[in-house]
């Protein structure tokens, strides 16, 4: 008997956006690892998971094909015009970006990914590559031929969804005269999360679809944290990041509902090229992923959570905003939906709020695998304004002990 293991277990417990770690108490306002909308548990959906799995937890991909397309009829109404296709065969964000990529490439006989240098898109060889953060990738070797990176058009500072373009640089030049002409497609992040909750101006959308529709590239969309009501639309495509009209949206983390892992893209016909050998995963599309994200999507509906998280999206930012105003400490509050983030003066700083909000019981996470300033705050999509609450009132907490320490710290 594994007792220890056991007890390893059964140590966390989860209700809606609360954990329960022995006996504290803490509210999750990362969303575990931003991947549980509906919290560490659902009533409904963990029902619907105990009952499929006395069913069966396995069914090879010739059974499942049918469910899918049940799926794909119920996300319809939430998609860019033209995105009518879905390709359900991963249980990650990384392996449903390799799947995007791998339509561009086939589609457009090219090779090279552009990304932005703040981006995360996985942690498999090709996705982190093609991610910012370049110390993730100092020793391992593969690169996708062409491939570019480009800065990120922020702005954080004025907070405003329109962008100076020409303050940019000429992607038609870099194309032209900084590549070998060899791009497939240009994926990005509607928010950047890993970078930072970096909310990219509109202007900047406009901008890359006409570039992207001059060169014939393929635009994709990565809303494997954005995707499943994140910032208040079902997808950022659908809503804040409309203008960017991609041609492939990638999701998975919070499809999951309760975190159960399911990763797949959505596409344009156009795009639907691939033959079933050429992209799949034993587990991609099991029953228990399906009926999570069947039973998901659902949920959001009668629960109407979109409209939950568009009321009270002002009033978490007004919130945060009450926080800047407060503390010093904290600067370009910026965000939409739930999904916020905040810079802090330092990483050093950041991982000593996460510390001690943890010790408030509060969950809050940082960004760039602490290599960051930035500190994100992106509750469960269930939550209230009741919840929210709680979270802007440890965080203060969080900075007042902060500052009280780090004032005695100078006297
Ligand atoms: C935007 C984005 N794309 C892709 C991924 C990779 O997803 P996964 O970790 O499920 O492979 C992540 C993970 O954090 C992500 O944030």
């Amino acid at each position: 008997m594994n007792n220890q293991f056991e007890n390893l277990l059964t140590k966390y417990k989860g209700e809606g956006p609360y954990l329960y770690i022995d006996n504290q108490v803490m509210i999750d306002a990362a969303s575990g690892t931003f991947n549980l909308p509906l919290g560490y548990t659902h009533p409904r959906l963990n029902e619907k998971l105990k009952q499929q799995i006395d069913r069966c937890a396995h069914l090879s991909s010739s059974y499942t094909h049918q469910m899918s397309q049940e799926i794909l009829k119920k996300l319809l109404p939430y998609l860019p015009a033209e995105i009518n296709r879905m390709w359900l065969r991963d249980v990650s964000g990384s392996g449903a970006v390799e799947c995007a990529i791998r339509m561009a490439q086939k589609a457009t006989g090219r090779s090279g990914v552009i990304t932005l240098y703040m981006a995360h898109h996985g942690q498999s060889l090709a996705t982190a590559q093609i991610s910012g953060n370049a110390f993730r990738i100092r020793d391992f070797k593969v690169v996708i031929p062409g491939s570019l990176k480009i800065p990120v058009p922020s702005n954080i500072e004025n907070q405003s969804d329109d962008y100076d373009m020409d303050k940019y640089i000429d992607l038609d030049q870099l194309l032209e005269f900084g590549s070998n002409n060899n791009i497939a497609c240009l994926i990005i992040e509607p928010v950047l999360g890993n970078g930072g909750n970096i909310v990219i101006p509109q202007e900047f959308y406009r901008y890359i679809r006409d570039f992207c529709d001059r060169h014939n590239i393929v635009l994709v969309a990565d809303e494997v944290q954005t995707g499943f009501g994140r910032t208040g639309t079902l997808f950022a495509s659908n809503g804040y990041a409309k203008s960017l009209n991609p041609d492939i949206i990638v999701f998975a983390k919070g499809a999951g509902g309760i975190g159960i892992p399911i990763g797949g893209v959505l596409m344009k016909e156009k795009m639907d090229v691939l033959e079933a050998f050429e992209h799949s995963s034993t587990s991609g599309a099991n029953p228990l992923s399906l009926t999570a994200l069947n039973e998901t999507i659902s949920i959001i509906e009668d629960e109407k959570i979109l409209d939950n998280v568009q009321t009270n999206e002002k009033y978490l930012r007004e919130g945060l905003f009450s926080l800047q105003d407060k503390y010093p400490e904290i600067s370009n509050v910026r965000g939409l939906g739930y999904m916020f983030g905040f810079d802090t003066p330092s990483p050093a700083f950041a991982a000593q709020c996460i510390e001690m909000a943890a010790s408030f019981g509060l969950i809050i996470r940082g960004a760039r695998y602490g290599k960051s300033a930035t500190l994100k705050v992106r509750p469960p999509l269930i939550c209230h304004r009741a919840h929210i609450d709680e979270i802007v009132s440890k965080l203060d907490k969080t900075f007042e002990a902060l500052t009280r320490t780090q004032t005695q710290a100078i006297a």
